[in-house]
């Protein structure tokens, strides 16, 4: 898909960075596979008229939600702990009728179902790629094998009825076709339901200059004024919005039928933080733009550097959004020795485009690097607390969010 419209409201889109040529972000590979490793143009665009930061291209969904997809959510102890407490904050505020269906898009592996199915509440799950759909239906969590859409959510309404509560993280701004899956919330949706979703936040991005947020599985980077416009043109509306450490930023927005539900001074005050961010502003993603730039140039000079000096780099967290980075910034083998990953799948496989190996956890742990990338910033806490023994043997972490930094 490749459009320069507006994929909300189909004004023209302001292109405001290219990465160039991109692999598929969770495309770890062999070297059987190089020759026909699929590339398309990673760029961004912003639009004026609704204000969605969006990708210009888009490769096919099959090409990234497969049998052989990569990404389980299960890998975080952090994260099971965070889709825990949603869990906990559903069933007291939001499941009061009797025997209530909570429906999830893009359930993966079921880390956020399962407490529902523990529970005895009825509950489905939609995942369209095979191979972590197959494990929750292993852990006794209904799931279906699809891409949602207007069709699949009448499907759900005639099996099992209408849902008090649509979850989705990390999904809805997957999903190129918003409007198709809008139109199927107002058919799932009961009256008085209420849709729950958090997704990497923009203001989070333009803040941080995080842009490895940027890849292909990413259609749509939201803010509070972008996702008002979409709702209010299927009947809906945001009525809470939560901020979430949980990948890098994220928002968690609470969206109802209009005027069912009061809404909280929150909407309004995220509102007005946007617009102190510029977030509504087009020269905002210039300088971001221009902020990008330098993050890159700082990155590849130090791991230079540290390459002239005979130092050992090696990557942490065999991350989709690090395939951004390393494709734009260059870092091949010859700077990054090997990312480590504790992921079965991605083990002994080869980054996408770059074609960094992949290895297990327990080579990082056999033999420490000088330098540990971190990949997986977004987990610095977690990853912190774990690897106290590397900095203690003279180990150090190199970020580069929100700036490029070796941490001492
Ligand atoms: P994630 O943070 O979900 O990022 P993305 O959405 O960009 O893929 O991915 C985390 C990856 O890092 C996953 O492959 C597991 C790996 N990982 C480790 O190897 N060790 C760790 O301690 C953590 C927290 C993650």
């Amino acid at each position: 898909m490749n459009t320069r419209q507006c994929l909300i409201c189909s004004a023209s889109l302001e292109p405001f960075i290219s990465f160039g040529q991109m692999p598929i972000a969770n495309g770890f590979l062999t070297p059987a596979d190089y020759s026909s490793e699929y590339f398309f143009e990673l760029q961004a665009g912003f639009c004026g008229s609704c204000y969605m930061v969006q990708l210009i291209e888009q490769p096919r969904r099959e090409k990234m939600f497969h049998e052989n997809y990569a990404f389980f959510s299960s890998t975080s102890t952090r994260m099971a702990k965070h889709f825990e407490t949603l869990a906990e904050l559903v069933k007291a505020r939001y499941l009061k009728a009797s025997d209530p269906l909570v429906v999830e898009l893009g359930s993966n592996d079921g880390i956020l179902l399962g407490h529902f199915a523990r529970s005895g509440i009825r509950h489905v799950g939609v995942e369209p790629s095979a191979n972590v759909a197959q494990v929750a239906r292993e852990k006794g969590i209904c799931t279906i094998s699809r891409f949602f859409d207007e069709d699949l959510a009448q499907q759900i309404v005639t099996d099992h009825g209408q849902a008090d509560v649509i979850l989705a993280a990390n999904v809805m701004c997957h999903i190129p076709y918003l409007h198709s899956v809008l139109d199927g919330f107002g058919k799932l949706l009961k009256s008085d339901g209420v849709i729950i979703f958090e997704d990497p936040y923009l203001g989070d991005i333009v803040e941080k200059i995080s842009y490895d947020q940027i890849y292909d599985e990413h259609a749509f980077y939201f803010s509070v004024a972008s996702l008002s416009f979409l709702f209010a043109k299927h009947g809906f509306e945001i009525v809470d919005v939560r901020p979430q450490s949980v990948h890098g930023g994220s928002m968690r927005y609470f969206v109802a039928r209009t005027g069912v539900h009061p809404v909280d001074p929150s909407v309004g005050a995220q509102l007005a933080k946007e617009d102190q961010l510029g977030l509504r502003d087009s020269g905002t993603y210039v300088t971001l733009r221009h902020n990008v730039e330098r993050s890159r140039d700082e990155l590849l000079a130090l791991l230079k550097r540290l390459r002239q000096e005979g130092k050992r780099v090696v990557g942490y967290g065999a991350t989709s959004k690090s395939t951004t980075v390393t494709n734009y910034c260059g870092l091949t083998a010859e700077l990054v020795e090997f990312i480590s990953d504790t992921t079965p799948i991605k083990q002994g496989k080869f980054s996408p485009g770059v074609h960094i190996p992949v290895r297990p956890y327990e080579e990082f742990r056999a033999h420490y690097p000088d330098y540990g990338l971190l990949f997986a910033w977004n987990h610095s806490g977690e990853v912190m607390a774990k690897e106290l023994d590397f900095r203690d043997k003279g180990g150090k972490w190199i970020s580069y969010v929100p700036s490029v930094q070796i941490l001492e």
